[in-house]
């Protein structure tokens, strides 16, 4: 009864403090605590940055359209912001937790993010956005599952594993972070991890003959990579919230940012198998094994791990083709304001974006369309709201690449109509894998080839059966095009995954706007927002 009334008491004070939540549906309430520890991911000892102790931190496991109400302590002597790949926070740029949108929780302070899981199932994480924290930890994976009454379409798995796998650095985020401050690329990674552990370090015990989930995002911060099973195959099932035609695949690629659900029936002989992941268009291939082990096996995995695809673009290009929407399956759809025929809606803007790296001020930057962002003193979001000059201007990034090599640094934000529907084609005239992510939103990946992009090349667009989802990769010397609804207003960081090359400037925001000021189309400050910059001082509720 006590609990029960202090539990109400603790709705009341959040219903005042975090107005902008949605009352009717569940609430889920965490407490975190951010501190750095001793972790040995790769044997030698290393500063992580750990949640309640944890490294990965805690896995968030709710239902679509919860409330989650995340209480981050910042116990670090640095600055600190918390970000959610793939949750899109409809109406509530506020709570990105990116430099754009939020201020940092400063030392020893803490900040309560209120989210929502609105109209979302699937596999997504949350990360550390500032500086190069993620390189020290700090991130877990996020799980939504759909409501009893929608069913997904597959049986209940015997068990649901998330695996936050990718490359890892022996050296400290902050000998990193050196790299790139003078004008540096990050050196090649020293392994890869499987759920923050090194070779053999984890084992996912299954039951022979049963069919197991396991959701599997790549966190790491400069490298695409490959996941198999040693001796079973993988029936695709979810991308990023997208219910797919369940094909099966012996190996996947897996781009930095990406998620994505495999189901894998336990039907070989009862022994120990490896699970494999190694770097791919890498020219030293980095491989890391975890041990998927049958309930009533006495056979330990034994000799070399198998082999993978290693620089091939080729078959990657057409397993990415080959991922489709399943058009029967039931579940929210990624746009519930209808695009869900999004083929038969002719975008009324195309935007085209080009990275490179060039060198500003003799130092190796990375840009989008010549453009290098550097971050303000004031996030972008309060800026905008209590109407603060001179922080950012509009249109500071032009809609499609300058011609030439240069690049200028600039706080590079860009225009969008709100309910306006766009194609946006991502070129890559450089000789590395490029993984996009747009923060807010999902979208729908109508095409991919080699080469230039040009209107010729919508004639042959998937407008059928594409997945939506949030992070792409676009492969060397070729583009990849995207059509989005840009439903959802707010301020929102459009980046690179490469974590070398969204820090060194290949991002910047996109400020989907209308004049109304109606709940229903944004909602309104936060009043626990943590205000900084130019913007302390000011209120987020009048005096
Ligand atoms: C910080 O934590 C205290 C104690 O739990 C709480 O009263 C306060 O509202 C929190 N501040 C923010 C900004 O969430
Ligand atoms: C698509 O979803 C439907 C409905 O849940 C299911 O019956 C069907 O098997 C799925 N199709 C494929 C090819 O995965």
């Amino acid at each position: 009864m006590r609990e029960y009334a202090s539990l109400i008491n603790a709705f009341i004070l959040l219903t005042l403090l975090l107005h902008n939540v949605n009352g009717e549906d569940p609430y889920r309430f965490y407490t975190w605590k951010i501190t750095y520890g001793d972790i040995y991911p790769l044997g030698v000892k290393q500063k992580g940055i750990l949640i309640n102790g944890q490294f990965p931190g805690p896995q968030i496991d709710c239902v679509t359209n919860d409330n989650l109400i995340i209480s981050v302590f910042n116990s670090l002597n640095e600055p600190f912001l918390l970000s959610w790949n793939g949750l899109q926070q409809r109406r509530n740029s506020w709570q990105d937790g990116v430099y754009g949108t939020t201020c940092p929780i400063p030392p020893r302070k803490n900040f309560t993010y209120a989210l929502q899981a609105k109209d979302q199932i699937g596999t997504y994480f949350y990360f550390p956005s500032l500086a190069l924290h993620k390189a020290a930890g700090g991130y877990g994976s996020i799980k939504i599952s759909s409501r009893p009454q929608i069913p997904v379409p597959f049986p209940p798995p015997a068990g649901d594993y998330a695996i936050l796998t990718g490359d890892w650095f022996k050296r400290s985020q902050r000998q990193l972070k050196y790299f790139l401050d003078t004008g540096h690329n990050l050196p090649f990674p020293d392994g890869l991890l499987i759920n923050g552990r090194g070779w053999n370090g984890y084992t996912f015990t299954v039951d022979q003959g049963k069919t197991y989930r396991f959701r599997i995002s790549n966190v790491g911060l400069t490298t695409s990579i490959n996941f198999r099973f040693q001796g079973h195959t993988m029936k695709l099932a979810e991308v990023e919230g997208s219910h797919t035609l369940q094909n099966t695949y012996s190996s996947l690629d897996i781009h930095l940012g990406q998620s994505y659900s495999v189901l894998v029936t336990a039907n070989q002989p009862a022994k120990d198998y490896y699970i494999v992941v190694s770097s791919r268009f890498t020219s030293r291939v980095l491989t890391t094994t975890a041990v998927l082990h049958y309930s009533n096996s006495f056979t330990k995995v034994l000799g070399p791990p198998p082999g993978g695809p290693t620089t091939d673009i080729a078959s990657s290009l057409n397993q990415a083709r080959s991922i489709r929407w399943n058009l029967t399956a039931s579940g929210p759809r990624p746009n519930p304001q209808g695009s869900y025929h999004y083929g038969m809606i002719k975008p009324s803007r195309t935007i085209v974006l080009a990275n490179s790296a060039p060198y500003i001020n003799g130092k190796l930057r990375y840009a989008v369309n010549g453009v290098s962002y550097v971050s303000p003193d004031t996030p972008l979001k309060l800026a905008d709201y209590f109407k603060i000059g001179g922080v950012f201007s509009v249109g500071s990034i032009p809609d499609g690449p300058p011609g030439g090599n240069g690049g200028y640094l600039a706080t590079s934000v860009m225009h969008a109509d709100y309910r306006s529907f766009a194609e946006i084609v991502f070129q890559n005239w450089e000789d590395t894998v490029q993984s996009w992510h747009i923060d807010g939103y999902s979208f729908f990946v109508v095409g991919m080839d080699g080469g230039q992009w040009t209107p010729a090349s919508r004639p042959r667009y998937n407008l059928r059966d594409t997945v939506a989802r949030c992070t792409t990769q676009v492969y060397p010397k070729s583009w990849t095009a995207i059509y989005i609804a840009l439903d959802n207003v707010g301020i929102w960081n459009i980046r690179s995954e490469n974590w070398a090359r969204q820090y060194l400037g290949q991002q910047f925001y996109l400020r989907v706007y209308t004049p109304s000021t109606s709940w229903r189309d944004e909602y309104p400050i936060p009043r626990n927002a943590l205000l900084c910059g130019r913007a302390s001082g000011h209120h987020t509720r009048p005096l």
